[in-house]
């Protein structure tokens, strides 16, 4: 077996209890869930008689992965009950006018995805937002604009 996906499955036991572990390493690599990398973890596992539906059926019930590409920077705002009672509303109302995209959306540019989450695990911070995996905490809506900007200078 030779692809671009190959690196990614080959450290990997052919065993499909591996298969999610395979398919968030895809997601790591690309930012998305390639047509093709679920054909090929299909042939991979192929004596496991794991089946592309199958994969396909993990692809959409896991929230860490996506089937569409992802923007290049990824914000998740938790919107769990501090953070809510705190100014989610507000802070996700000014992201989503500033880059004109709704949760679980990506900017055309491909530039941001935007993603609501439940609880980030950093309640006292609240409201709390992660950027590539950067915990922001207690964000206020007048520095969101300046905190967006920072990221896209590193683009
Ligand atoms: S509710 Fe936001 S970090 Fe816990």
């Amino acid at each position: 077996m030779s692809s671009e996906f190959t690196a990614i499955f080959e450290p990997y036991p052919r065993e499909r209890r591996y298969a999610l572990a395979m398919l968030m390493d895809v997601q790591n690599r690309c930012r998305y869930i390639p047509r093709e990398a679920l054909e090929e973890l299909a042939a991979y596992l192929a004596e496991e008689k794991v089946k592309v539906s199958s994969l396909y059926a993990m692809a959409t019930f896991y929230r860490a992965l996506s089937l569409e590409p992802k923007g290049q920077h990824l914000i998740k705002v938790c919107d769990g009950t501090a953070c809510h009672l705190r100014g989610t509303p507000l802070l996700l109302d000014t992201i989503k006018r500033t880059l004109s995209i709704g949760s679980g959306e990506t900017t055309k540019d491909r530039l941001w995805s935007l993603e609501t989450v439940n609880c980030l695990g950093a309640c006292a911070l609240a409201p709390v937002m992660v950027i590539d995996g950067e915990y922001h905490p207690q964000v206020k809506v007048e520095t969101v604009g300046e905190l967006l900007a920072q990221y896209e200078k590193t683009a």
